[in-house]
């Protein structure tokens, strides 16, 4: 017998996002997303690059979803293009763009794969970012108002939603970092984003539920890493304990509990935000599962520079890492699922995202032998395994990604499928780590345990 064996009905499926893979930017009626637009802006993506053809998946998903049943896989994460569906943000509705979506979505379910899908995975309607974007409190009843369309259009299909992707990355990179879209540079702003995403999250989940029809489940996925101090000083565990209840709980107690955690080294969320009255009975709702996006660990350390935080983020020091330079640190995932088990008990945990960026293309045979990747999974899936063992409720598991795509502000620089994509004649090769997988998710068997 293996090491260890996932039960049956266990869900294997890649995650993906529209943006990163359909291309078709300006076809059958789409709105200009923020993504359209900073990637269209000189400077902003490595090389150039841009989402506009990306994986071409708008044309070639018939091909893509037959692939993904010949893996075996049974799951598949995908988001929809909230300005395909709606282009302005807040206006009349793109029939086109929902038939595409509903298109995709039968075809899975054709092949016997279940769609999870995501709401928002990052390309918010130009129009809704020059009327202020995610800091402009009134994008929360627009995203309520979607996910009203949304699941009225597609919820006889889809029955497991997730109302954002990594809700951290896209308002702190996004309005405070610069180095996502909309590429601005101002905190304070971006404090207030996290709040509107707050309240979107809470109103969009309960019309999820409203809807006619009842969605099986609801929640979110999280960017988050366990955080690790430099030191054991008192300082730098204080300081790694801020950072873990801002980066992985800043939407996630709100949604369960509605209550900000205790972030910040000077003062609390209120001295940055307005937070009026009914706004924490708006923002909770309760999820149904919790969806954890995770590549690494962080390590951190006090620093008395940053004066909102006191937190910096450090390099461990002669670590192995991926062709990105993240650590390969694999108990992180058992880790972080234990931590939200206990933190979260009785809520059933999907991993929702993990993977790795190594750029190994065709050999001579013309085989992508990429064996860095297939150690990556099989360390890490080992430890959702471990943590299932000891107690935690793990229900699936989403690869990041199906086909090397496109890579934010990285562009086609990253490659993290386990399909190879040939961005020029849009060709597709099955890496040896896809091979890996569709054998784990035809068998269910691992033939390695961290523990043994
Ligand atoms: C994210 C996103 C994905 C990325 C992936 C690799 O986590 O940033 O959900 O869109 O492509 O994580 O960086």
């Amino acid at each position: 017998m293996a090491p260890i064996s996932f039960p049956k009905g266990f869900l294997w499926g890649t995650a993906s996002a529209s943006y990163q893979i359909e291309g078709g930017w300006n076809e059958d009626g789409k709105g200009e997303s923020i993504w359209d637009r900073f990637s269209h802006t000189p400077g902003k993506i490595k090389q150039s690059d841009t989402g506009d053809v990306a994986c071409d998946f708008y044309n070639r998903h018939p091909d893509d979803i037959a692939l993904m049943a010949e893996l075996g896989l049974n799951a598949a994460r995908i988001s929809l293009s909230w300005p395909r569906i709606m282009p302005t943000g807040n206006g009349p509705v793109n029939q086109k763009g929902l038939d595409f979506y509903r298109r995709v979505v039968d075809q899975m379910l054709q092949r016997n794969i279940q769609p999870w899908v995501t709401l928002y995975h990052w390309d918010l309607p130009q129009t809704l970012e020059d009327a202020g974007g995610w800091p402009n409190r009134d994008l929360a009843e627009y995203f309520r108002d979607y996910a009203a369309v949304v699941a009225d259009a597609l919820g006889d299909r889809v029955k497991h939603w997730m109302a954002f992707n990594e809700p951290w990355i896209f308002t702190i990179l996004g309005y405070h970092l610069g180095i996502h879209a909309p590429g601005r540079r101002e905190l304070g702003e971006a404090i207030k984003a996290t709040h509107t995403v707050n309240l979107a999250q809470g109103m969009a989940i309960k019309a999820l539920r409203e809807s006619k029809n009842h969605p099986e489940a609801v929640g979110t996925a999280f960017s988050m890493s366990p955080v690790h101090p430099e030191t054991g000083s008192l300082e730098d565990r204080t300081a790694a304990e801020r950072w873990h209840r801002f980066y992985n709980k800043w939407f996630l107690d709100t949604v369960m509990h509605g209550k900000y955690p205790e972030a910040y080294l000077e003062g609390s969320i209120e001295d940055h935000v307005e937070i009026r009255a009914g706004d924490m009975d708006l923002i909770k709702a309760p999820l149904d599962f919790i969806g954890i996006n995770l590549y690494t660990r962080a390590v951190v350390a006090h620093d008395s520079h940053d004066r909102y935080m006191g937190v910096k983020q450090v390099r461990p020091g002669g670590e192995e890492v991926t062709e990105f330079g993240w650590e390969v640190y694999p108990q992180a995932l058992s880790e972080m699922i234990l931590h939200v088990a206990k933190d979260y008990p009785g809520i059933p945990i999907y991993v929702t995202e993990n993977g790795c960026s190594y750029g190994d293309g065709p050999g001579a045979d013309g085989k992508i032998n990429d064996q860095r990747r297939v150690s990556f999974l099989r360390r890490f899936i080992a430890e959702v395994g471990h943590a299932m063992k000891v107690g935690a409720d793990v229900r699936g598991y989403f690869l990041w990604t199906f086909t090397d795509n496109f890579e934010w502000a990285e562009g086609f620089q990253q490659r993290f499928g386990i399909v190879h994509c040939d961005f020029k004649t849009q060709q597709r090769i099955v890496k040896e780590s896809g091979h890996w997988y569709a054998n784990l998710a035809r068998t269910g068997a691992l033939d390695f345990d961290p523990v043994i």
